[in-house]
């Protein structure tokens, strides 16, 4: 089948490389000609593991392909899907700018029968307004085509993207025809092997499904932290409240690990869009809305245990810039805040690292009172207070002797509990987990 993809960010690079994996012909659109330049030379623009090979081996089987040339583009898929961004409006609604620009192309190129599916995050709806885009283009050059249009929401976290998007727990399709479920069902067909369901539903239902799974995970890792904040208060361990709450079949462990609050691209917009949609609908949504709240007051909690514990003059080492590991993408860190509240006091030298995201994070971050390390080592040695702000595995496998020798001082904040407090405090470490 031929595919066609608008949009090489995360989303639609990643679905890319999978559906021309899956042994189908893509096509992927960008106006970016640098991205559609490195891509199609094999260079991967983003930091995901496993991406560049994917991209270089399925360059080398010619299954996939990189244009800024949109009418070819069209021509091309039988299905196009777009996957551009759908970035937050001052008002925090999603701006659907890029997603209507990209229907308004197809239907000025569309030369025959294509099934346009949404594969961006968007509100319920987007699909039907896309629909009457496209017909009222095609109207507009006094043509009549016949195209349908779908949902397909991802579900891929990055950092995991690959084997997210190549073994999802289940996919879904919002749809109205028969013609384009057969379509969608024969692009998915190596996944009906792996006895995942296919889900197939109405395009406003399937768009509701993303949007409330994202705001659902949101909420799980909010509960847990403010769980954690208080376990601190009352000397109880929030790391084995969420295990034991974990073993609850209805409940499960996963998204129950506390942090500096959540970050992304993804939960911070979506649930801001979410809730902004069940103002305008009447049906508030009362949950997210604090579960945005205390998500804010989660990263602030982080910056001041800090500052309320570190006297002037301090050097903080801190570690893990990303707002996950695994990724180089700074979106909405809670450590970028974090650095960044530390600065605004003007009283603490700041040595950076992260493994992947220093490039980002410059960009972003420019202050006398930063020293940019060139690894954790070089962050470690001769400061004050090692704090982890993303739990990246070379962190893990920081031993308690390694940072005993190579600090000034003895104040760790593990932001990610990846430390084991009585190993630390044994060590000399003052200790500062989050809820344990
Ligand atoms: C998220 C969803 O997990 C994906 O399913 C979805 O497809 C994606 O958004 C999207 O809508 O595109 P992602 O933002 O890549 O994926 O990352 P997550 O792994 O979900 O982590 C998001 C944030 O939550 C990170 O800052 C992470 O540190 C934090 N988190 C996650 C916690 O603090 N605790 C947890 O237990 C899990």
């Amino acid at each position: 089948m031929n595919i066609t993809m608008i949009g090489t960010g995360y989303v639609g690079l990643i679905a890319g490389l999978g559906f021309a994996n899956f042994g189908n012909n893509v096509m992927c659109l960008d106006i970016n000609e640098e991205t559609i330049s490195r891509l199609s030379q094999g260079e991967c623009p983003i930091y995901e593991p496993g991406a560049e090979d994917l991209l270089k081996s399925n360059l080398k089987a010619n299954r996939i392909q990189f244009t800024c040339d949109t009418k070819k583009a069209i021509e091309f898929g039988e299905i196009i899907f777009i996957a551009v961004g759908t970035p937050e409006t001052d008002n925090g609604e999603a701006d659907l700018g890029y997603v209507y620009n990209a229907a308004r192309s197809i239907g000025n190129y569309i030369d025959s029968y294509k099934v346009v599916v949404t594969k961006s995050t968007v509100p319920v709806g987007t699909a039907k307004e896309i629909r009457s885009i496209i017909h009222d283009t095609i109207r507009n050059r006094k043509e009549d085509i016949n195209f349908d249009v779908a949902s397909n929401p991802e579900f891929l976290r990055e950092g995991k993207a690959i084997g997210d998007f190549l073994n999802p727990d289940r996919i879904i399709i919002g749809i109205d025809s028969n013609l384009a479920k057969e379509k969608l069902n024969s692009i998915y067909k190596g996944f009906l092997r792996s006895n995942k369901p296919i889900i197939i539903t109405s395009t406003n239902t399937a768009e509701m499904i993303k949007y409330a799974s994202n705001a659902f995970l949101a909420t799980k890792i909010t509960f847990i932290n403010e769980i954690a904040n208080l376990c601190e208060k009352v000397d109880a361990n929030v790391l084995e409240v969420a295990a034991a709450m974990g073993k609850d079949g209805r409940i499960s462990p996963k998204f129950l690990h506390p942090g500096p609050g959540y970050g992304g691209s993804c939960f911070p917009k979506d649930t801001k869009a979410l809730a902004k949609i069940g103002k305008t609908f009447g049906a508030p949504l009362t949950i997210i809305e604090s579960v945005i709240k205390a998500n804010e007051k989660q990263k602030e909690i982080a910056a001041t245990k800090i500052i309320e514990k570190m006297p002037k003059g301090s050097v903080i080492a801190l570690l893990g810039l990303s707002f996950k590991p695994d990724t180089d993408d700074i979106r909405e860190s809670s450590a970028i805040y974090v650095t960044q509240k530390l600065l605004e006091t003007k009283k603490y030298k700041l040595k950076l690292y992260d493994p992947q995201a220093m490039e980002e994070s410059k960009k972003q971050l420019s202050d006398e009172n930063i020293i940019w390390c060139q690894n954790a080592k070089e962050a470690i040695q001769g400061s004050d207070s090692v704090t982890i702000m993303t739990e990246w595995a070379e962190f893990r496998n920081l031993e308690a002797d390694y940072l005993r020798k190579l600090m000034k001082g003895n104040v760790i904040f593990d932001f990610r509990n990846i430390f084991i407090k009585d190993e630390m405090i044994q060590a000399g470490f003052e200790y500062n987990g989050l809820g344990v």
